[in-house]
């Protein structure tokens, strides 16, 4: 009796196992659910719509394709990293640990980015990098299931300098916020302006995302550089634009930045923002069919216009779209996954771009300027750039 209810008892649990896929091979399991895709971004502060345009650029591309990954449906999870460093490795566990991801998509900031990267380190989650530049997770920290789609730090101002000594400026004053971003893109503008014959009189700084810009700008003032040269971006960037034209130093002493500058801020910077000279990898004014449709389509589905961070967020879309094809779904077949992303041209709005060996874009940097309210390229600042990739052994 004892023995035939044991019986009983395991074969029923047999069939429940069945029937949760607890038998099926691995593969075929991992295509049945949904794939859980997590954004960690800023949806709050002064990168809140940066988060917004990089999701709603990685929502367009999967709709391109019906909504689906390698044929699987979606299920989106959030998190709101707050532009936070200190929250990072929490918050991407929220994704990892309590979610269960299958790719975490984030961040903005540099700082919060390290969090992840950690997490991703150790979990060996994929992680997609569509923003945040820090050298590191590309350099000596890379690793085979990280991908950045967007930029390293020094990688659109290596290209500033030569732009900027070129049109007169012999003397430079550098401003940003001080933190990795803006230490980093220090680095690429240092070199490439030293490089040129250009001296650099000071280098000012203030804590992120502080905007007291004031005292600086009187500073600058009394320092008298032939140009400005920064980072800055989101609403920071907006404000320091119209404080610069406020102290009167518009007309009289020219603005260089990243184009990071005078992305998604031009309406809320106005005419302050005119004849700000740029170098990114992205601009609205490309006149390429491909940049046409998906900025006519991106206005469409979300009736704003969109920016470098909606591209990169975009690119995201199809860099996965391209590893899940590939695998069919399955993206626990990791080997064939990171090869075909490996491998992968995006064919993007901003021109098509390549991977690095060490999992950053190669890409063109456009010299842009600001008129009426748009980034118009002026000419080809860099061709296919490169990130140097120091230190990453993968
Ligand atoms: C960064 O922290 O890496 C960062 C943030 C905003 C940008 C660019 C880089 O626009």
């Amino acid at each position: 009796m004892t023995s035939r209810r044991l019986i009983l008892t395991r074969s029923a649990a047999l069939m429940g196992a069945a029937s949760t896929g607890l038998f099926l091979p691995a593969a075929a399991q991992a295509q049945s659910g949904k794939l859980r895709v997590g954004f960690m971004l800023p949806y709050t502060g002064t990168f809140a719509q940066l988060g917004v345009a990089i999701e709603n650029g990685f929502r367009m591309a999967i709709n391109e394709q019906g909504g689906k990954l390698g044929g699987r449906e979606i299920e989106y999870f959030k998190v709101d990293d707050e532009s936070e460093p200190s929250k990072g490795i929490e918050n991407a566990n929220k994704l990892v640990q309590r979610d269960k991801v299958d790719v975490l998509i984030g961040t903005v900031h540099s700082g919060v980015q390290m969090g992840i990267q950690k997490v991703a380190r150790d979990s060996g989650v994929l992680s997609l990098i569509p923003n945040a530049g820090v050298h590191a997770a590309t350099r000596a920290l890379c690793a085979p299931n990280v991908f950045r789609t967007s930029f390293s730090n020094s990688q659109p101002t290596r290209a500033l300098g030569k732009a900027m000594y070129d049109r007169g400026a012999k003397t430079a004053v550098w401003i940003t916020w001080k933190y990795a971003a803006g230490d980093e893109a220090f680095e690429g503008f240092k070199e490439g302006y030293l490089a040129a014959g250009g001296k650099i009189i000071k280098e000012l700084g203030l804590p992120f995302p502080q905007v007291e810009f004031q005292a600086l700008l009187t500073e600058i003032a009394a320092l008298k550089p032939d140009a400005v040269a920064c980072f800055f971006a989101g609403g920071g960037a907006a404000k320091f634009i119209k404080d610069y034209a406020a102290a009167g130093l518009k007309g009289k002493i020219p603005l260089y930045g990243s184009g990071f500058l005078t992305e998604g801020v031009l309406d809320a910077a106005g005419p302050a923002a005119d004849g700000i000279i740029t170098t990114m990898h992205y601009s609205d004014s490309l006149n390429t069919p491909r940049n046409n449709k998906f900025r006519l389509d991106y206005a469409k589905a979300f009736k704003a216009q969109p920016d470098v961070y909606a591209v990169q967020g975009y690119d995201t879309g199809l860099l996965l779209i391209q590893g899940a094809n590939a695998v069919k779904g399955d993206l626990s077949n990791k080997p064939a996954l990171y090869k075909a992303m490996e491998g992968a041209t995006i064919d993007s709005p901003r021109g098509k771009w390549t991977m690095s060996k060490s999992h950053n874009p190669v890409q063109d940097m456009y010299l842009r300027v600001v008129e009426n309210k748009e980034n118009k390229v002026i000419g080809i600042a860099a061709k296919a750039l490169a990130d140097s990739g120091a230190g990453c052994k993968m």
